[in-house]
């Protein structure tokens, strides 16, 4: 087996920004994790060689292709980008504690496990820093297509004797990786699958198109009904990941913290709807080409208001990204969070550079201050760290971001990307 990644950074280090130095020159997008993840999980459908474009170098990549690895899944790296994943022997249908507790999208390999080797044990995953996130979505959706699922000793066990029977679903909320897993197990059954409210993420449509091209019937892509005609088998399929759009969102947002003009390519600017209208709101000049964004920034935003959604809403996974460039605006702002339970964690640290900011159970109230200060700051989760780079990019004098394993799992080459615009940024190891 090769691996395909060179030895990983500490996770121990730190990022040391300066602050208040415009961005300028281009930044090429990477392919999205969060549909990445997904496909790889995929591939366990059918035996054979796939091959998947535009793959992103992070954490959460190595660690689903550990969980792989673990159920004898052999893959090889074919250039910087490109994956080639062997599903042809399985040996194992076990995604264990230890791997779904570093990473909660290792439940995505339920789905597929279940139905190609008939028999699936995955730990159930536990809380989050940012909510709950319950998988019963997951289990009671497997169990209305025929699965039998129980939950023992914390792992979520699902059989079939047979090919899954098929049948309707009903999401109580469009769960995307919900939606990702039943999409997955419904492809190989022997009748039609209907799934009602599902997500419509773009990442869901990317999965979409590599389960066609495995030989999946599938209707809807793009909507919130799913249609899903049971096939006897699939074949190995190759497949580009899409652009990360919430990279792509983050350095939009850097760009109108700090200032400056920046080309974004490699991107797709169609997939970021709700955020693209809110910076122009909030005054950033914001041009779109086919694959790739200009963005122009003063660093003095406009205050506007934001509330996630599911897609094609604002998108929570920048949320934390915008309260950052919120706290530099000049005027109040209000954000509220439906998606997830707890996801202000960022806010007490954007409070150690100074920001003002009130939470009031799910929303919160940012007075733009005119300016942060660098501090030493830790980072909670993913996108947490991504809103405090963001800050100490803008803050007034030097600012430490701590625990960068959380940046490694979701952003490729940060530093490096931030660099090359000219940020004075730099990972050291925190002792
Ligand atoms: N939910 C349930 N039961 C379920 C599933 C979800 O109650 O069985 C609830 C969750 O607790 C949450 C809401 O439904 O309140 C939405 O959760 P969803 O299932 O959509 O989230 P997810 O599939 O676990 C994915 C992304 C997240 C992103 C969310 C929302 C991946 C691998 N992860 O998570 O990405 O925030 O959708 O868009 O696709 C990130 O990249 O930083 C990240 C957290």
């Amino acid at each position: 087996m090769r691996r395909p990644v060179s030895s990983y950074p500490d996770i121990m280090d730190k990022i040391v920004i300066e602050g208040g130095h415009e961005l300028h020159g281009e930044i090429r997008i990477s392919g999205a994790k969060n549909a990445a993840l997904p496909i790889i999980a995929a591939t366990l459908l059918t035996p054979g060689w796939h091959t998947l474009y535009n793959v992103p170098d992070l954490r959460d990549i190595r660690t689903i292709l550990s969980l792989m690895a673990t159920l004898g899944v052999v893959w090889e790296k074919n250039g910087p980008d490109t994956l080639r994943i062997n599903t042809a022997d399985l040996s194992g249908c076990e995604a264990s504690y230890d791997l779904v507790k570093t990473m909660r999208a290792s439940v995505l390999v339920l789905g597929p496990l279940l139905v190609r080797m008939g028999r699936a044990r995955v730990s159930l995953p536990g809380g989050c820093a940012i909510g709950a996130r319950p998988i019963n979505f997951h289990t009671q959706g497997l169990k209305k297509l025929g699965a039998e699922v129980v939950l023992e000793q914390g792992y979520v066990e699902a059989v079939i004797s047979n090919r899954l029977p098929g049948g309707t679903v009903y999401f109580d909320f469009p769960s995307v990786t919900g939606t990702e897993n039943l999409l997955m197990a419904a492809v190989l059954a022997k009748g039609t699958t209907v799934l009602k409210n599902v997500a419509r993420e773009p990442e869901i449509g990317n999965l979409i198109d590599m389960l066609i091209s495995m030989g999946a019937e599938i209707e809807g892509r793009d909507t919130d009904k799913l249609i899903i005609y049971g096939v006897e088998s699939l074949n190995p399929a190759e497949i580009t990941i899409i652009p990360d759009r919430i990279e792509t969102g983050t350095y939009l947002i850097a760009v109108g913290a700090v200032g400056g003009e920046v080309k974004l390519t490699h991107c797709d600017p169609a997939l970021l709807p709700a955020l693209t209208e809110k910076l122009r709101l909030a005054g950033l000049d914001l041009t779109e080409m086919a694959d790739c964004f200009l963005v122009r920034g003063n660093g003095s935003p406009l205050s506007v208001d934001i509330k996630t959604m599911v897609y094609p809403g604002f998108p929570t996974d920048l949320q934390a990204q915008m309260m950052a460039l919120m706290t530099f605006a000049d005027g109040t702002s209000f954000i509220n969070e439906t998606i997830f339970e707890n996801r202000f964690m960022h806010v007490a640290e954007l409070r150690r550079l100074g920001a003002d900011i009130k939470v009031d159970g799910a929303s919160a109230i940012v007075r733009g201050s005119g300016g942060l200060t660098g501090a030493k700051v830790m980072a909670t989760d993913l996108r947490a760290s991504a809103s405090l780079v963001i800050a100490g990019l803008a803050a007034h004098g030097v600012t430490e971001v701590s625990r960068v394993y959380h940046l490694d799992r979701g952003y490729e080459n940060l530093v490096k990307k931030l660099t090359g615009v000219g940020a004075v940024i730099q990972r050291k190891e925190d002792n």
